[in-house]
């Protein structure tokens, strides 16, 4: 008895311990052979899709024995650069780089683009590349792009608008936490503080009127311009407007991440750790962790997976876990680690010179509409290489 009691004490000295401290976060070894794996074959794969790529196109998808490809307009634009630039960073392999940067003057004209999407088109393009080798030219064109965003900002509502709106209407989807990332940069380099007070009254009015009880969230709120109050909470993309679309869910726990590295406000840092919980305690998450489109599709477990959105959770939850106690830090990297195992196994990998030159199979892009149903999609591959990327980099600066 005095032993169970005694190791019952030291169990829960040793988990208060855990509470208490940071861990200092390091890779597997054998994860990162097959990361390195992965990035050899996604360089390999992307030569394939670079022949499918009209020259003033972007890829989108592959359907039907058919390459998609998509104007610069399309909010999908940026990726694709963007991934080639992670590439280079990844495999150090010239031709990336070079691919990436001949698709930027197709980005450019963009920067003045009036779209709630800019940030993802511009600041995973032009971002990556400013990264990469940083440029006046860049920087000029990603201000111009955040000018561009911050025009979409209702002061009355408190949030930058999202799909154009009919009259007394103005819709702002759960997606829009990703292009804050923009508006902190754009403060950054600019001094201009009201990038960032945008970011901010953006994410503080997501967090206040987007999320239910349980740290799910809705994906449209549709507020009065007018006077700020709430239309509706509904569903575009996901399969009801009481349900949680599993990508919507990704968008949330990346923004408020990373609107925490750039305020370090711990409400932020709150947000992200509930919507992670909401995720990861979910019944309806597989055990390999690459979510069903919607967490409450009706035809679970038959319903489609969503690569995307478990690249989105695994590069979201490496970067949540530099910032919490070790006992989630754990938690949220073996979730990730599993993920990506899942990503690289041959179910969701294509294999070599398949899938029209794109990394991974089975994404959902948007099921009530019947558009791209099990399919390869470009932000699949962005945020599945910067995943492995941000794995590979844990723990060091
Ligand atoms: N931002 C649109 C989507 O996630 O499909």
């Amino acid at each position: 008895m005095k032993l169970k009691i005694l190791i019952t004490a030291a169990i829960a000295a040793y988990s208060f311990h855990l509470q208490a401290q940071t861990v200092a976060l390091k890779p597997k070894a054998d994860l990162v052979k097959l990361i390195d794996k992965n990035l050899k074959d996604a360089n390999a794969q992307y030569k394939v899709l670079m022949t499918n790529v009209p020259k003033d196109s972007l890829p989108e998808t592959f359907q039907n024995n058919r390459s998609k490809s998509t104007s610069a307009k399309n909010w999908v634009s940026g990726f694709y650069p963007g991934t080639m630039f992670y590439l280079y960073k990844g495999t150090q392999e010239p031709a990336m780089y070079t691919a990436g940067l001949e698709k930027l003057p197709v980005m450019e004209p963009m920067k003045t683009i009036d779209s709630h999407d800019i940030g993802f088109m511009m600041y995973c393009s032009f971002g990556n590349a400013n990264q990469i080798k940083p440029s006046a030219a860049y920087k000029d064109v990603l201000l111009t792009s955040a000018q561009s965003l911050s025009k979409r900002f209702n002061p009355k509502v408190g949030c930058t608008m999202s799909w154009s709106s009919k009259p007394g209407e103005f819709r702002v989807i759960i997606d829009n936490m990703m292009n804050l990332e923009l508006l902190m940069w754009a403060t950054k380099v600019s001094g201009d503080s009201s990038y960032a007070k945008i970011a901010i009254s953006h994410a503080n009015t997501t967090m206040k009127n987007h999320f239910r009880p349980d740290y799910s969230s809705y994906h449209l709120v549709n507020y009065n311009p007018e006077t700020g109050g709430i239309n509706k909470k509904q569903t575009v993309q996901g399969y009801a407007d009481s349900s949680a679309w599993a990508r919507g869910q990704g968008w949330g726990l990346y923004g408020f991440t990373m609107m925490y590295r750039e305020t370090k406000d711990k409400k932020y840092l709150n947000q992200a750790k509930n919507i992670a919980n909401f995720i990861l305690s979910h019944r309806n998450l597989p055990a390999d962790k690459v979510p069903y489109w919607d967490f409450n599709a009706p035809d679970i477990p038959n319903a489609y997976r969503d690569a995307s959105a478990g690249a989105i959770y695994a590069s979201a939850l490496i970067e949540l876990a530099g910032y919490v106690d070790a006992v989630n830090a754990k938690k949220y990297i073996n979730v990730a680690e599993t993920i990506i195992r899942t990503l690289s196994s041959d179910k969701f990998k294509a294999a070599p010179g398949e899938n029209g030159g794109f990394i991974l199979k089975h994404s959902v892009g948007h099921l009530p509409k019947g558009a791209m149903i099990d399919v390869p999609l470009t932000y699949a591959d962005y945020y599945f290489v910067e995943a492995m990327l941000r794995y590979k980099n844990l723990g060091k600066k």
